[in-house]
């Protein structure tokens, strides 16, 4: 293998590719979601899973105030819904309202988002912060599997755009191309 002396953060430039999956919660009956590529298993028995969550995202006090997240694993027919939840923030607009997501309440009283490979409902056990975000461990108490064949699940090499980044970032500081962009949902 040929050896690339590069900065760290081209790490993700070389093929490392992740789940894509919409972490829900439910607070004073009110519900959130954010897009989220840092979902991993770590325990089978009990089942554990972490997902890492920047503080700055609105999503993350209410999963620490609720106790209680849901991991929704999303099918490659939901990008623009990956898209949607990762372009805004609960802190400005409510996005079940606004963009119409299909959900129901679990059993455990999390929000399902309909259309899924998978929603998983699981309790907070523990937090840790490291550099800019903190890991969430979630055991895992309820889930819903619906694993269609005919499809597979979105991954963060699915998410990415075809223009060059240097072009994309440019277009995106002028609103009216950023309309256009998500009208054309590039
Ligand atoms: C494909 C994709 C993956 C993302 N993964 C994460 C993640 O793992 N952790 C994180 O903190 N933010 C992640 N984000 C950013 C949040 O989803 C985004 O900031 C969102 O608007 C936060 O919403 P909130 O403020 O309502 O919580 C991701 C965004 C996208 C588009």
């Amino acid at each position: 293998m040929r050896k690339i002396d590069k900065p760290i953060k081209h790490i993700y430039k070389c093929g490392i590719d992740n789940m894509i999956t919409l972490i829900t919660t439910r607070v004073d009956n009110k519900n959130f979601v954010m897009t989220s590529s840092t979902v991993a298993e770590v325990s089978h028995s009990p089942p554990i899973l972490v997902v890492s969550i920047s503080p700055e995202r609105y999503t993350h006090d209410k999963i620490i105030k609720r106790g209680a997240f849901a991991v929704n694993i999303l099918s490659i027919k939901q990008k623009t819904l990956a898209k949607i939840c990762g372009g805004c923030s609960g802190r400005n607009v409510d996005k079940f309202e606004k963009y119409k997501i299909p959900y129901h309440i679990s059993k455990g009283g999390l929000p399902f988002i309909e259309g899924c490979f998978a929603n998983i409902g699981c309790k907070l056990i523990a937090t840790h912060r490291y550099g800019d975000h903190t890991i969430f461990v979630g055991e895992m108490f309820e889930a819903e599997v619906y694993g269609e064949r005919t499809t597979r699940h979105l991954l963060l090499s699915d998410m990415k755009h075809p223009l060059p980044s240097w072009l994309y970032n440019f277009l995106r500081k002028i609103p009216i191309l950023h309309k256009l962009k998500r009208t054309l949902k590039l």
